[in-house]
């Protein structure tokens, strides 16, 4: 009954959509959904690239059936073994027991581990091709990309890329798959934020992969999440090096957070002295507010950030501790750094910002300015000054 999606020569997407999932791995909203993408390639023998959410289990068992009917899938290979692709492993397996579960030793260690599953399985080195007839695959390693077991699988005759959850990004797809027939708009941004949530840490392996991908030639990637990339594929491409290199556009994030005002007066004034300069790319964000996963996402994109917090129990404001610890946990590196503060009585946070900028080697700007209580005029200026001297460092970039 469905219609079958031809996306190249012989290959189906049978990927579903979730709309119902308010948080991805029960951390990320999801105001656009996300699309769990498999292929199913037919040929002589049929190969089946990941799956998808056990929760689309019988949809994605009726998706396949429309496209090869009764025919037996030959192989399911496994590009990423994350639940999100993986969780219909088992059902796959009970309806095509004969299929071969092709993957890596550590793929196949852990389809041991999350489904029972101990035999039926082939496990391919990097390098390694199969042909299916027509077409010859080959399978290429790509550790930490954003597990231990990810690799991506290329159609040597069509110049497909199946790159598991490289490129890929949040966001259902709404009436067609293929970039060329949508419009991407929405999804770009996803992509930063996909990237800047869940592989931002691993910029290094990132690096490793397209530098072993470099050779290929590339028509089209299929990646496990959003639109096939055809039409924009180089620009996907652009911006995971991009990313994965840690190198920001001009601009400037402030991220602050503020109890009664005080600080967020401090943030828009060092926004008025960034502006001055002729800055345009500024993005405030109140962390109390703000969800982590979208100023991640603009720090990402920009090169440089200035952090605000109120001293709160001689420590850090919270919201603000809890996006240090993200920004850490990344390792994001190659930033223009400005802070500032406020305190009533006592004054810490800045002192604790003036060690998390060294400790994250970044490029400081040496003038933080600190309150106590009130913004009075000279504090005033000092912000401005803080605007200005981060605007400096941008334009001379
Ligand atoms: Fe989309 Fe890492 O799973």
């Amino acid at each position: 009954m469905y219609k079958n999606i031809e996306i190249a020569p012989g290959t189906f997407y049978v990927g579903v959509n979730d709309r119902s999932k308010a948080l991805f791995e029960g951390l990320w909203p999801l105001p656009y959904g996300v699309s769990y993408n498999s292929y199913l390639i037919v040929d002589e023998k049929i190969a089946l690239v990941d799956t998808a959410d056990i929760c689309y289990g019988t949809l994605f068992l009726d998706k396949i059936a429309s496209v090869i009917g009764d025919r037996p899938i030959d192989y399911l290979i496994i590009n990423h073994m994350e639940p999100d692709h993986s969780g219909s492993i088992r059902l796959i397996r009970q309806t095509y027991p004969d299929i071969k579960i092709i993957g890596n030793s550590k793929t196949l260690g852990m389809v041991e581990g999350f489904y029972g599953l101990t035999d039926g399985f082939e496990e391919i080195k990097d390098g390694s091709k199969l042909n299916l007839g027509n077409r010859t695959l080959s399978f290429h390693l790509t550790p930490m990309v954003h597990w231990p077991e990810t690799m991506m699988t290329y159609d040597e005759t069509h110049h497909i890329l199946f790159a598991g959850d490289a490129f890929g990004c949040f966001g259902t797809l709404d009436g067609a798959v293929v970039d060329e027939d949508l419009n991407t708009d929405k999804y770009w941004d996803e992509m930063y934020r996909y990237y800047a949530n869940i592989v931002g840490k691993y910029g290094a392996p990132v690096q490793k992969a397209l530098n072993k991908l470099a050779h290929l030639k590339i028509d089209m990637i299929c990646s496990t999440h959003g639109p096939v990339w055809k039409e924009h594929r180089q620009k996907a491409i652009e911006i995971y090096d991009k990313l994965s290199r840690y190198e920001g556009e001009k601009g400037v994030v402030i991220a602050f957070a503020s109890m009664y005002g005080n600080t967020e007066q401090m943030a828009e004034t060092i926004a008025m002295g960034i502006a001055e300069s002729g800055i345009k790319n500024i993005v405030i964000h109140d962390v109390s507010k703000s969800h982590a996963s979208d100023i991640l996402r603009d720090i990402f994109k920009y090169k440089a950030l200035v952090i605000g917090s109120p001293t709160y129990s001689n420590e850090l404001f919270p919201s603000v501790q809890g996006l240090v610890d993200k920004i850490e946990t990344r390792d994001i590196k190659h930033r223009i750094f400005g802070y500032f503060g406020s305190f009533t009585w006592a004054g810490a946070a800045v002192k604790k910002l003036a060690h998390f900028g060294e400790k994250m080697k970044w490029d400081v700007v040496e003038t933080p300015v600190e309150i106590k209580q009130g913004l009075k005029d000279e504090k005033y200026q000092e912000c401005l000054e803080l605007g200005r001297a981060i605007a400096q460092k941008l334009n001379q970039e």
